[in-house]
């Protein structure tokens, strides 16, 4: 199996599994609460029937919060996902949450999702785009993001970079498994060099570190964190 293959599986298996023992919101987990960024930057954007994007959007830790904020102001969040478990749960927790009305939810891979040009004003890609099959594919996807957005909107983009491993109790390196490993140099040149002429609003890019077991060793899976986010200057 080549790595995209490896690494698209394993990206698979985990959510399966961690969507199907996890609740949105639940504590002490990474579903317990939406990411700060993401909300924070809705307040940006006119909400009367505002459009949202949320590319890779899980069960809805961002979608949802979202969802009931523009509900009275008769906005939609379109809410795309690979995993058709994933799709499934956030219809769930949209009955739950009472806003199945505002959410707009499909099972299909980013890359053949075509965002029609000049729709969203607010597209978010949380933990998405480093799972694409390729640069060309990342930077195709950020041309259609950038056209698929009205003037004066706001494209999210938070993604991992740099993925590695490593062995804790021999130090030895190895370059992560995921489908899209760009070093944190080459994310953001590709950033900057789509979005010219648009508003840099956040640029930053922070070292996580999380630990794990792997074949019964730990594991520090280390990798940049980043975030990007750019509004669209408009015609006025
Ligand atoms: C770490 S989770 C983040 C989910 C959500 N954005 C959040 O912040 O809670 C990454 C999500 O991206 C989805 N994903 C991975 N590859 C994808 C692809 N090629 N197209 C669409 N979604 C994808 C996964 O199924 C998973 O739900």
């Amino acid at each position: 199996m080549n790595v995209f293959n490896r690494a698209r599986s394993k990206e698979i298996k985990y959510h399966d599994k961690f969507y199907a023992e996890t609740t949105l919101f639940q504590s002490g987990s990474w579903l317990s609460r939406p990411v700060k960024v993401v909300l924070e930057n809705l307040t940006h954007i006119e909400k009367n029937k505002i459009q949202v994007l949320d590319l890779g959007c899980g069960v809805g830790r961002n979608s949802i919060p979202i969802a009931q904020q523009i509900q009275a102001y008769n906005g939609k969040v379109h809410c795309i996902d690979l995993l058709p478990s994933a799709i499934k749960l956030l219809n769930q927790y949209a009955e739950h949450y009472g806003v199945t009305n505002t959410i707009v939810p499909q099972a299909v891979d980013v890359e053949n999702f075509l965002i029609n040009k000049n729709t969203f004003d607010y597209i978010i890609a949380c933990s998405c785009l480093e799972h694409v099959s390729s640069e060309a594919a990342f930077q195709t996807k950020l041309e259609e993001m950038k056209a698929g957005t009205t003037d004066k909107g706001i494209n999210c983009i938070l993604m991992s970079t740099e993925v590695k491993e490593i062995d804790v109790l021999s130090g030895e390196e190895q370059v992560g498994l995921i489908e899209l490993n760009l070093s944190t140099e080459k994310a953001f040149a590709y950033l900057r060099d789509v979005y010219t002429g648009w508003q840099v609003l956040i640029e930053k890019s922070v070292q996580q570190e999380i630990q794990e077991e792997k074949d019964g060793r730990a594991i520090i899976f280390r990798s940049n964190w980043i975030t990007f986010v750019v509004q669209s200057k408009g015609l006025s």
